[in-house]
């Protein structure tokens, strides 16, 4: 493994912001994991996430492959909680804007787009109009817009927090199966402990008081069912991992 993203002394702060949101952090996102990002509310998981989009700006070190981010790039796509897709278009003309808009062969972006249709189990709703879907098709339309032009990287903010918990597990399988069968690293960041074990390669742990990820675990649990995570019998990994995650993310609250 050699890492895809790598932050050095990594520190943020808007610019109406006195104190930085983010202080000398240092993580990498290695290529083929998916390190999904957990931590208290409003201690700067997305304000991270931002700064790898190259949204925002940032001081020290952030690099992908290797070159310093200095703006948004097609070698990173981005879901949000709320799918911004654009009511407009249709279920494949949102999937295919990417690859229009990089003016790709038409043969060429028909046949990716029936693929990515084929892997979101959206095939039957190509034609449909973004307002007649629920929420999680929704979701997975954005995944699918996003990966389309195959980034290396896929930056996923809280992208299920919005869904019931029914949908949200399916969810979680789907991410799985898209990072077993797409070649794509992705940062996830969720507010879900078992949403964390389920899908991360590893768990970066946030602390708001510290400013920056204090810990980042390997994760044996990776592609457990959540029936699986949830029996102490079947998998004492998951409890003492959740266990110890928990305990960082309180010890550091009460700093
Ligand atoms: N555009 C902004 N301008 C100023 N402050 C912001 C902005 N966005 C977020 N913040 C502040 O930065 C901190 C971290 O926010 P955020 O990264 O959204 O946290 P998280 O995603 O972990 O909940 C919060 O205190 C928030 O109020
Ligand atoms: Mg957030």
């Amino acid at each position: 493994m050699s890492a895809l993203v790598t932050a050095t002394q990594l520190s943020l702060r808007y610019a109406t912001t006195a104190d930085p949101i983010v202080a000398a952090t240092d993580f990498t996102i290695e290529q083929q994991e998916i390190l999904a990002l957990v931590g208290p509310s409003g201690c700067g998981k997305s304000t991270i996430l931002k700064a790898i989009a190259g949204f925002i700006p940032h001081t020290g070190e952030l690099q992908m492959a290797t070159r310093e981010i200095t703006a948004p790039g097609s070698d990173r796509g981005v879901v949000f909680q709320n799918a911004s897709l654009y009511p407009w278009l249709n279920v494949a003309q949102n999937v295919a804007f990417g690859l229009r808009a990089a003016s790709q062969p038409v043969a060429k972006i028909d046949q990716r787009v029936q693929q990515l249709l084929q892997l979101i189990d959206l095939q039957a709703q190509a034609q449909r109009p973004i307002f007649a879907l629920s929420g999680g098709m929704r979701q997975r339309v954005a995944i699918a817009r996003a990966l389309a032009p195959q980034p290396p990287l896929l930056l996923l903010d809280e992208p299920f927090g919005a869904l019931d918990a029914f949908t949200r597990q399916k969810m979680q399988q789907l991410i799985l199966d898209i990072w077993r069968r797409e070649q794509v690293s992705m940062l996830l960041i969720t507010h879900d402990l078992t949403e964390a074990l389920r899908c991360g390669s590893r768990i970066a742990v946030m602390s708001k008081q510290a400013h920056k990820i204090v810990k980042i675990y390997d994760n044996p649990c990776q592609g457990m069912t959540a029936d699986e995570l949830a029996s102490p019998l079947i998998e004492p990994a998951a409890m003492q991992l959740r266990h110890e995650i928990l305990q960082v993310i309180n010890e550091t609250a009460a700093e």
